[in-house]
C-alpha cells in the first residue's frame, strides 16, 4: 500500500484523544469511522468533535463548506467489525492498559482489511508488546498524538522491532497530510520522546506532593507566566489517571524512582482527575482554573524544570533512541505549548547552570532520575 490509497481511517475509542484525532482526520479530507464500545460513549465523541469545529468555524479558522464535509465524512459506530471492515489505516485510543491494547489488536488484525495499517495512540507502551498480539507486526506503529490533539501539532510515529519502513513510510505521510509534525522514532523506547523528557517533571510533582509543600497552587504560580499551561494544571488537563499509569509504567521498565507517590496515587482512589471529572488538583467546574501569582513559591524555579527535560533527553541520545537533537527539539515543541525545546534553550542558559539545578533538585530528592548524565555533565551538544 501507498499513502495516496489510505482512504478510509478508524478511530478505535472517541474519548479525549481519540475524538480530537478522528477531528484532525476529518478536516485532512479523511473518511472516518468513530467507533467506542458504547453508543453514550460514541455520542460524546461526536459531541467533543462538533464542539472543536464549532470554535474553529467561530474564529474563521475554517470555512463553512469545509465544516459541513467535515461531518459528513464522520461515521459514528458501536459494531467494531463493522467499523473496520473497510479501513486502510485503523487507530486505537483505548484507555492505557497492554492487556486491553493486546486484545484490541487482536480483534483488529482479526476484521480488518489484510492490508490495514493497525496505529497504537499509546502514549508510553512498547509498540513492539502491543503488535505481539497480531499476526502482522511489520504492519503495526506507534501513532502518538498530544491534548489537544486537533490543536497540538506533533505525531511521534514509532517503530517497533518488527514495524516495516513502508508502513512508518505511510504513517508519516499521512499526518503530514492533515498538516501535522511528524517526528520518527526509530527505536521502541518507553515515553518515546516527549513523554521521556517530561517524566522527570511529572515524578518532581508526584514528590512534591508527598512532601505536602508548596502546594499545587503556590508551585504553578511560580511558572504559569512563563508556560501555555503551569505542570499541575497541565496534569489535570491531561488526566491523573493518565499521569499516574505513565508513572506506573515508567515505574516497571525504567526505574523504581519513578513509582507513583501515595499522595498522587489519593487523587486518583478519589475520583477526582482533572478536568474531565470537574475537580482534580483545581476545580475545573467553571473552566480553566485561575492561579493566584501572588502565592508563588521561592523553593522551584524554571530552570530546575529545563534541567530535568534537557538531562532526560541527553538519556535519548545516549540510548540511540534518537540521533539528532534538533529532532528531540522539534518534537517538544510542537507536543507542548512551548515555542522551543530544550537543546535550544540550554544553549541559552549553558549546561553548568543545567548541572548545578539538577544537583540542587536531587539535593531535595534523592532519586537517580535527577542524577545529571555524563552528556550533559560533558556540555557539548550545539545544535
Ligand atoms: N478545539 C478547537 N480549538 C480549541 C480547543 C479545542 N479543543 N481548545 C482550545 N482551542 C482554541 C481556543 O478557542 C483558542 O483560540 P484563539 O487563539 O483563536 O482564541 C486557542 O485554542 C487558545 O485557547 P485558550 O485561549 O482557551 O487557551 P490557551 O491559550 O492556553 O490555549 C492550549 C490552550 C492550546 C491547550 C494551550 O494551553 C497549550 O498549548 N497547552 C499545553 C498543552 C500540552 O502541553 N499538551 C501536551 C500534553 S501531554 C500529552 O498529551 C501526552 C499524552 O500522552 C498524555
Amino acid at each position: 500500500m501507498k499513502s495516496e490509497d489510505v482512504k478510509k481511517i478508524a478511530m478505535i475509542g472517541a474519548g479525549d484523544m481519540g475524538h480530537g484525532i478522528a477531528a484532525s482526520f476529518l478536516l485532512g479530507g479523511y473518511n472516518v469511522v468513530l467507533r467506542d464500545i458504547e453508543q453514550k460513549f460514541v455520542d460524546k465523541g461526536v459531541a467533543g468533535i462538533i464542539k472543536s469545529l464549532d470554535k474553529l468555524k467561530e474564529k474563521g479558522k475554517i470555512a463553512p463548506d469545509i465544516y459541513a464535509q467535515a461531518l459528513v465524512r464522520l461515521t459514528p459506530m458501536v459494531d467494531l467489525q463493522e467499523a473496520v471492515k473497510e479501513a486502510d489505516f485503523i487507530i486505537e485510543a483505548v484507555p492505557e492498559k497492554l492487556d486491553l491494547k493486546k486484545s484490541v489488536f487482536a480483534d483488529l488484525d482479526k476484521f480488518a482489511p489484510k492490508h490495514a495499517i493497525l496505529a497504537s495512540n499509546t502514549s508510553n507502551m512498547s509498540i513492539t508488546d502491543i503488535a505481539a498480539a497480531t499476526n502482522r507486526p511489520d504492519k503495526v506503529i506507534g501513532y502518538h498524538f498530544f491534548n489537544p490533539a486537533i490543536l497540538m501539532k506533533l505525531v511521534e510515529v514509532i517503530k517497533g522491532k518488527d514495524t516495516s519502513d513502508e508502513s512508518i513510510q505511510i504513517g508519516y505521510d499521512i499526518a503530514k497530510k492533515i498538516k501535522k509534525v511528524p517526528v520518527i522514532v526509530k527505536k521502541d523506547s518507553p515515553g518515546f520522546i516527549f513523554n521521556r523528557v517530561n517524566e522527570p517533571t511529572l515524578l518532581l510533582l508526584s514528590k512534591v506532593l508527598e512532601a505536602g509543600h508548596p502546594t499545587p497552587e503556590e508551585f504553578d504560580a511560580a511558572f504559569k507566566p512563563l508556560m501555555a499551561m503551569a505542570p499541575f494544571e497541565l496534569v489535570d488537563y491531561v488526566g491523573i489517571d493518565v499521569a499516574v499509569h505513565g508513572l506506573e509504567y515508567f515505574a516497571s521498565v525504567l526505574s523504581k524512582d519513578y513509582k507513583p507517590s501515595k499522595a498522587i496515587l489519593s487523587y486518583l482512589k478519589s475520583g477526582n482527575l482533572g478536568k474531565k471529572t470537574g475537580k482534580g488538583f483545581y476545580d475545573w467546574s467553571k473552566g480553566r482554573p485561575s492561579i493566584d501569582l501572588a502565592k508563588a513559591t521561592k523553593e522551584f524555579d524554571i530552570n530546575q524544570l529545563i534541567a530535568l527535560q534537557v538531562n532526560e533527553a541527553t538519556k535519548l541520545l545516549e540510548e540511540g533512541v534518537v540521533d539528532d537533537p534538533k529532532e528531540i527539539d522539534l518534537a517538544m515543541a510542537n507536543g507542548g505549548g512551548s515555542p522551543f525545546g530544550p537543546f535550544a534553550l540550554a544553549q541559552g542558559i549553558g549546561y553548568p547552570e543545567l548541572v548545578y539545578k539538577l544537583n540542587e533538585l536531587h539535593k531535595k530528592f534523592p532519586l537517580d532520575i535527577f542524577k545529571p548524565t555524563k552528556t550533559l555533565k560533558a556540555g557539548k551538544i550545539k545544535l
